[in-house]
């Protein structure tokens, strides 16, 4: 039985990410999306609302569950007994830090191994940051992110 997580920040999740849990829900058995609690960045929403939006958006799959998670991502591996980490790769340069992330990873603890998933081509340019960006400036984010994660983004920014 193989049980993966997909850890990120998820502020907001968007259509990039979304994808990448469709996708790897189908190659694992169980998916645990891990929301990181504590980032260095300011998160626009807390981590109550970030694992809400993500239960929504994720509850028509039955093997999908959404945990927050602080500390050391491995760490969390080993609660969840998952022996796999997911991460999309956008572009290249993504690909430096995701592979420091998952080299630091697997010397941390040796059962747990990181699969990259390519980005779909239509998300490839997507990031959270982007998306509050453009809202921020009142642009329309129709096209990165479901339309509650736009309402909810509304109520932040008005
Ligand atoms: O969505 P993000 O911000 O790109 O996700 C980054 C994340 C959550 C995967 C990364 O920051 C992380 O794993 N943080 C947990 C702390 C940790 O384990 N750091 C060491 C990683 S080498």
């Amino acid at each position: 039985m193989s049980k993966a997580i997909y850890p990120g920040s998820f502020d907001p999740v968007t259509f990039g990410h979304l994808d990448i849990i469709g996708r790897s829900a189908k190659i694992v058995d169980e998916l645990v999306v891990g929301v990181l609690v504590n980032s260095t960045k300011q998160p626009m929403f807390t981590i109550e609302e970030r694992v809400e939006m993500l239960k929504h958006l994720t509850k028509d799959y039955s093997n999908v569950e959404i945990i927050s998670f602080d500390g050391l991502l491995v760490d969390f591996a080993r609660e969840e007994k998952a022996d796999i980490i997911v991460r999309g790769l956008r572009a290249v340069t993504d690909f430096e830090y995701e592979l420091q992330m998952a080299q630091t990873n697997h010397i941390m603890e040796k059962c747990v191994d990181t699969i990259f998933l390519t980005t779909s081509l239509k998300y490839s340019y997507l990031s959270s940051s982007i998306v509050k960006e453009v809202a921020w400036l009142h642009g329309d984010i129709s096209q990165f992110v479901p339309a509650f994660v736009i309402d909810k983004i509304q109520e932040k920014i008005s």
